[in-house]
């Protein structure tokens, strides 16, 4: 049986390299998985620019892979010779970044003589929160990152169905341009956070998001401009980032818990980098759901969701990918 699989992510920004260990079923439990290594390399190179340069990305990926695969064979006390399994995520994502993960971990694969997993990004956000318990689907699944605000009804492993999107700005962008906006740094959802607590959530309203929609959509481009329109007429950026970060949570955690009452779920799990977030895990724990967040350095992007996605889906039984899979840019779940 498949014990050690490794995990590779290169859809952005960050090169991360994780592994995770299939633990059999024994003495009456049903087995688990555990995270042995999760090393990621942010790259700094973009802040000049003011956002990642996908050239630069890819460059950086290949400079560093084998780097973060060495330091995560040495966090988990492991050889490349115990690895029983690899698996990279093949997309979405900058095509050139995605490319240097996945043909780094189709080689290694091969040369290795183990079957290789090409992952979805989002699946790897789900599967983060594998690492604190074995998730029975049905669940529901929010994914809020810096690309994406995703809300899936997973009715089965490999079976996820889209329940809402953002109609505009991801969750992590809105955060990212309004603390750029209040001059509180990049990345701005921990910039945001951390201001909040010295600031005033009362001291500037907001509306609402797609109020009184019957779908369970999300739209952050609302949320933004009035954020700046009250930057603009005076509003100290502490209480600006409590009253932003109040609406932004509080809009999320409702359209969540409608769809959970409306699809009969009990379960959700909220991954991605925003689940990072303090005031949104404190909103989501007095909803009376079962939920589930990564653990820590799980959140945002890493290597370690993409061994839990290959995890689920060798415990799911499905096939290994082809080693023709290509990257892909755009790629529906
Ligand atoms: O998942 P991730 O690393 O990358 C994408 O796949 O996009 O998410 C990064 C996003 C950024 O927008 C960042 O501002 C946001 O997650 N973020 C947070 C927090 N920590 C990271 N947003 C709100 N609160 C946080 N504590
Ligand atoms: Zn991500």
């Amino acid at each position: 049986m498949t014990r050690f699989i490794l995990g590779i992510d290169t859809s952005c920004d960050d090169t991360g390299v994780g592994i995770v260990e299939l633990v059999p079923a024994s003495g009456g439990t049903g087995g688990g998985v555990e995270v042995r290594a999760n090393r990621v390399w942010s790259q700094t190179v973009h802040a000049q620019y003011g956002g990642v340069m996908p050239e630069l990305a890819s460059r950086e990926h290949v400079e560093r892979i084998d780097s973060i695969l060495g330091d995560a064979l040495a966090e988990s006390g492991l050889d490349l010779t115990d690895l029983g399994a690899v698996a990279a995520t093949s997309g979405p994502g900058l095509v050139g970044a995605l490319l240097v993960g996945l043909m780094y971990g189709k080689g290694l694969a091969q040369a290795l003589g183990v079957p290789f997993y090409a992952a979805h990004h989002l699946e790897g956000h789900i599967f983060a929160a594998a690492s604190e318990e074995q998730l029975q689907a049905p669940y529901l699944a929010l994914v809020v990152s810096g690309g994406h605000t995703h809300l899936f009804d997973v009715v089965q492993e490999g079976d996820y169905r889209l329940v809402g999107a953002t109609l505009d700005d991801a969750a992590g962008e809105a955060f990212d341009k309004v603390a750029r906006l209040c001059g509180l740094g990049y990345p701005g959802g921990p910039a945001i956070s951390e201001a909040a607590t010295r600031g005033d959530p009362d001291a500037v309203p907001f509306k609402e998001p797609l109020k009184g929609q019957k779908a369970f959509d999300f739209s952050f481009s609302g949320l933004k401009t009035a954020a700046l329109l009250a930057h603009k007429a005076g509003a100290k950026p502490e209480d600006l980032a409590a009253s932003f970060e109040r609406a932004a949570v509080g809009f999320l955690v409702k359209t969540t818990v409608r769809a959970a009452e409306h699809l009969g779920r009990r379960t959700v799990v909220v991954s991605g980098g925003v689940a990072a977030n303090r005031a949104l895990r404190d909103a989501f724990a007095q909803t009376g759901l079962h939920v589930v967040f990564p653990g820590k350095g799980l959140n945002t992007d890493n290597g370690a969701m993409i061994a839990l996605a290959g995890a689920a889906a060798i415990r799911a039984g499905r096939e290994p990918s082809p080693l023709s899979v290509g990257a892909q840019a755009y790629a529906p779940l």
